[in-house]
């Protein structure tokens, strides 16, 4: 295999498409989620926050500055408001008109297609978010393991905590961005509501992901924008590499 890396593992690794294949079409928008299906992501990801007549909006930043051609915080736009802004124009001319999505909208043309991995971003800013984004999965039959392929992960502890005592069937993904989340003590009181630990590539290697596996909990490492970033993780034993470019990652799906 290329690098030595070793094929069993590139053979089973999830593809996460990061914020849809965010490398080709402009992040968190409907073209970047279908540019990850038709690269066969196993997963898109997509960040989810509330407007400020409480609907559940695909966006990452807390602001809508640097993906649209507005300007202000999303929580003082409506969904009407927010759904007038251009979220493509920002990364090429050619996806001019590109919306900022519902998570719904989402769940409705994806859900099917593909698995999706949802962050709650921000929740401290969006009291009771972790309920919406659980109704809305709950309308779809989505709230359990058995259908669809449906992950919730934040870099919000507590709030996941709430989500796992929501909709207890629902995996659970914890983002880490420091060693300090990444010790034994915290490892197993992850374990307490999750099923995955997500640190930044960075901090991933072989000890660490044994030390996850112990514990009977899968890990993705984010966020792969080089190629050469892929080998060492698939060499660590990671389960899942959250990506910008899908085909960056050795292919295994039919
Ligand atoms: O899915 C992991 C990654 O999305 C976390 O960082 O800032 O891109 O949301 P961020
Ligand atoms: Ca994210």
């Amino acid at each position: 295999a290329p690098g030595g890396m070793p094929d069993q593992n590139a053979d089973k690794v999830i593809t996460v498409a990061h914020r849809g294949a965010s490398g080709y079409a402009p992040e968190n928008t409907m073209a970047a989620f279908e540019k990850a299906v038709e690269m066969n992501a196993d997963y898109i990801e997509l960040d989810v926050q509330l407007s400020k007549d409480g609907q559940l909006v695909v966006i990452h930043d807390t602001t809508v500055d640097r993906t649209t051609d507005g300007t202000g915080e999303v929580r003082n736009l409506t969904l009407e408001e927010l759904r007038k802004l251009d979220a493509g124009s920002h990364f090429s001319p050619e996806f001019a008109g590109e919306r900022i999505p519902t998570l719904e909208e989402v769940l409705d043309a994806y859900g099917s297609k593909t698995g999706i991995l949802i962050e709650i971003k921000a929740p401290h800013l969006y009291p009771g978010i972790e309920q919406k984004v659980a109704d809305a999965l709950a309308e779809r039959n989505m709230d359990e393991s058995s259908n669809g392929k449906i992950i919730v992960q934040s870099f919000d502890f507590n709030s996941m905590k709430k989500f796992h005592n929501i909709l207890p069937d629902v995996p659970i993904g914890v983002l880490t961005s420091g060693a300090h989340h990444l010790t034994d003590p915290m490892l197993q009181e992850f374990k307490t509501y999750a099923d995955y630990v997500n640190p930044n590539l960075a901090y991933v290697n072989r000890d660490l992901v044994n030390r996850i596996h112990a514990l009977d909990m899968g890990i993705m490492a984010w966020t792969v924008r080089d190629q050469s970033q892929v080998a060492p993780l698939l060499e660590a034993g990671v389960d899942g590499i959250i990506t910008d470019y899908p085909d960056y990652v050795p292919r295994h799906k039919d």
